[in-house]
């Protein structure tokens, strides 16, 4: 019966942002409907009567999808990926709109404006975006004072990288920029990204060369840190690529990883014939659809590869509960997503999850953390 209320909840939500909502957001700017958006959630989340009101139209909770995963209980696997609560605004929200964990930033060393504007552009007929924000956030020392000493009601992970700018194109004054942004951030979040895959930052993404992501990690790990630390990992990487970042990650202090951010690479054929725009042809990371398979691909070469000695963290074009599942089946354990979200309305996360509720059950699974992996598990 609940599930039956949930399902025709979810129905009249997505209805009334397809035949409502997306219409007039999609018809203005995406970066100007972005912090619109974030305006309305700041709003939502500061009220105590339109937080739980949020919570009726739009949450979702079942037993069978709770996991404690590296000493962090999570009540469902999706999570709002890093880049779409930049400045941690919506901390208050977020967990009303469903989600079972949040991951703000990227955040930086210094504040940052990020690159020049238009930098955000929709691809409707791909559903993907073209993201080339350039890192623009508010900066460590701001957005760790917006998180410090809050309660939050689902895990907050922050996502660091550095300032966008010539002053750290350097590894040297790279390193210095992540290291000051972690030291900030270490206090206040409840797991870290180190972000290694930005492709639209000053200086390319020298980090995911092994030698470079080495020295980077030598000097995290002296800070003292005793909470998960993930790498977001580019979806662009050749396998021996992944193997010699694999190789380093063995060395240190890292708990998983994220696959995967957004792709650079103009080649794909679906999205080819779209990329008519001269600013799109040549700037900034495409997200959504065009880039699911390869961020699962790259979730089962890594899954295979340690046999679940790492936690995965699934990213990249989840529109579905069966695209969740997908993922899950591969190796991750939790999930991500941003382009579904805007594409299909602020429901997608209550029906991801009361379909995965589903798609489990059918499967004989009585918790998710069985399904992961379910690929490769031999029976
Ligand atoms: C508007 C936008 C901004 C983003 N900014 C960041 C960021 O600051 N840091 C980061 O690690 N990923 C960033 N990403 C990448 C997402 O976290 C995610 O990896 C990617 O969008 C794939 O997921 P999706 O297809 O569900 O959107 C951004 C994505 C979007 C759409």
């Amino acid at each position: 019966m609940k599930e039956e209320i949930i399902k025709r909840r979810n129905q009249l939500v997505g209805f009334l942002y397809q035949k409502i909502g997306k219409p007039i957001f999609f018809k203005f700017d995406p970066e100007n409907v972005h912090d619109f958006i974030t305006a309305v959630g700041k709003l939502l989340g500061g009220n105590p009567l339109t937080r739980p009101l949020t919570n009726i139209f739009l949450n979702y909770s079942h037993p069978t999808l709770t996991q404690t995963v590296a000493g962090i209980n999570f009540k469902n696997p999706i999570g709002l990926a890093a880049g779409f609560d930049k400045n941690a605004g919506l901390t208050q929200i977020m967990p009303a709109v469903g989600f079972g964990h949040m991951e703000v930033g990227s955040v930086t060393g210094e504040p940052c404006d990020g690159n020049p504007k238009p930098r955000l552009w929709r691809l409707p007929k791909s559903q993907a975006l073209v993201v080339y924000y350039g890192l623009k956030n508010d900066g460590c020392e701001k957005i760790a004072e917006r998180l410090y000493n809050k309660k939050f009601k689902i895990p907050v992970g922050v996502s660091v990288a550095k300032t966008n700018c010539a002053l750290t194109a350097t590894p040297q004054a790279g390193i210095a920029d992540y290291v000051k942004a972690f030291e900030k951030m270490k206090g206040v979040a409840d797991y870290i990204t180190i972000n290694i895959s930005c492709p639209n930052a000053f200086g390319g993404q020298p980090f995911t060369k092994a030698e470079d992501l080495d020295t980077l990690l030598t000097a995290i790990e002296k800070i003292s840190f005793d909470k998960p630390t993930f790498l977001k990992l580019p979806p662009d990487l050749s396998r021996a690529e992944l193997d010699a970042l694999l190789a380093v990650s063995d060395r240190h202090r890292v708990s998983g990883f994220i696959c995967t951010n957004l792709t650079k690479d103009r080649t794909n054929e679906q999205i080819k014939a779209l990329l008519k725009d001269a600013d799109i042809k040549t700037v900034g990371g495409i997200s959504g659809r065009p880039i699911a398979e390869i961020s699962t691909k790259t979730i089962s070469y890594l899954y295979q590869k340690t046999q679940g000695r790492y936690i995965i963290i699934g990213c990249g074009g989840i529109f579905s509960a069966t695209d969740a599942y997908e993922k899950i089946k591969a190796g991750a354990t939790l999930i991500q997503l941003i382009t579904g979200m805007i594409y299909k309305g602020p429901q997608l996360i209550s029906e991801i999850n009361s379909g995965l509720v589903e798609l489990l059950k059918k499967d004989g699974y009585k918790n998710i953390s069985e399904a992961v992996g379910a690929d490769y598990k031999k029976v």
